[in-house]
């Protein structure tokens, strides 16, 4: 038995410049700005206009390895979550490895939606603790923009663009790192958040474009339901079996798909809202994302401290679902 523990040992962000407001929405699409609001948290999100996923996760990378220190030749492994791959195949853990240069690394995608960050982080900590790897970068990225119908109000108001990403290094004090995951499944949520075309399912054709098969398909009611059970249920998991409970908790950090769900755990955890990371209101819900988004900008606020207790929390299309328990490590 090995004690190897993974620790994150740097965070960066990138988010396109062009904002797009409800304001903006309210002349799309029959909605306004206090419904958009009041029932998500969200004002504005960002737009990615030229470039693909990798083009926002490239940026995203280079501020870690710049706070680290590093070069990209040093990097082992690229772990990339998302839903909007810059295209089915080559993966755009390879397209990213081109482009930043990493020419020692491998790497694959992960598509588990808005838990894709979660679950890449469980993966490439266990890729850690191994032994076998030393530095793992798990990217969350999505150019969400370009399947959003933006003739569907259901959809388009709350999806926006972004990327995070972060380090994972063997932790150099065993107590501190990536100390508890646990993920979870469930394909009957199949039903009722998709994207049904382009795949072996509905090949593309002219039917799949005129039928809208490419686009993000949501029943938000009964995502909702699931998701505001799902997310606190597995927070209040975390917490139990680390033997912790609210107050032990430094930060929350929520997959940000709305205010509701995000208040809703932490509710459920006994937290204060000062001990939740949101930033819905200004990126709306970036998918893989949120989460390292979260982290980064909330660590280069000076935010987030060595020692600290972290519950990462998370639920998307799968259903998936999942929480990460972290001892911030520097
Ligand atoms: O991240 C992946 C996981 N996804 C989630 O966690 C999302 C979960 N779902 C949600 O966040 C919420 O269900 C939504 C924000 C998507 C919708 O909120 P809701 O409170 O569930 O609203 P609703 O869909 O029940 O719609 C309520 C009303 C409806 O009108 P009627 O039937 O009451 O007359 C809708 O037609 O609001 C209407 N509506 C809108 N009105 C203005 C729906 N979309 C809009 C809109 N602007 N954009």
């Amino acid at each position: 038995m090995n004690n190897i523990r993974a620790a994150i040992t740097a965070v960066g962000h990138y988010v396109p410049e062009k904002v797009l407001t409800n304001h903006d929405l309210e002349k799309l699409v029959e909605t306004n700005d206090e419904w958009i609001r009041t029932r998500t948290g969200i004002s504005e999100r960002r737009i990615m206009e030229n470039g693909a996923t990798s083009d926002m996760a490239v940026p995203a990378v280079q501020m870690v390895l710049k706070n680290r220190g590093i070069t990209a030749d040093e990097i082992d492994v690229i772990i990339f979550a998302t839903v909007t791959p810059d295209m089915f195949f080559p993966a755009t853990a390879c397209v990213l490895q081109e482009k930043i240069g990493a020419n020692k690394a491998w790497g694959f995608d992960i598509s588990a939606a808005c838990s894709g960050f979660v679950y890449a982080l469980s993966v490439g900590s266990q890729l850690v603790e191994t032994g076998a790897y030393k530095k793992v970068i798990v990217v969350g990225a999505d150019k969400m923009s370009a399947i959003l119908d933006y003739t569907d109000r259901n959809t388009c108001i709350l999806f926006g663009d972004g990327a995070g990403a972060v380090l994972l290094e063997p932790s150099s004090d065993e107590s501190l790192g990536v100390i508890d995951h646990k993920l979870y499944s469930d394909g009957t949520g199949g039903d009722f958040l998709y994207m049904k075309g382009g795949g072996s399912l509905n090949p593309p054709s002219h039917q799949t474009v005129e039928d809208k098969l490419h686009y993000i398909y949501q029943d938000g009611k009964s995502v909702f339901k699931v998701a505001v059970v799902g997310m606190a249920d597995v927070s209040e998991e975390i917490l139990k079996r680390n033997n912790l409970t609210g107050a032990d908790v430094d930060w929350l950090v929520p997959h940000q798909a709305n205010l509701r769900i995000i208040d809703a755990t932490a509710n459920r955890m006994g937290l204060d809202k000062s001990k939740v990371m949101i930033n819905i209101s200004k990126y709306g819900n970036t998918t893989a994302a949120t989460i390292p988004l979260c982290l980064s900008e909330w660590w280069h606020a000076g935010k987030v401290k060595k020692g600290q207790n972290l519950i990462l929390a998370s639920f998307g299309a799968g259903y998936t679902w999942g929480a990460v328990y972290v001892k911030w490590a520097y």
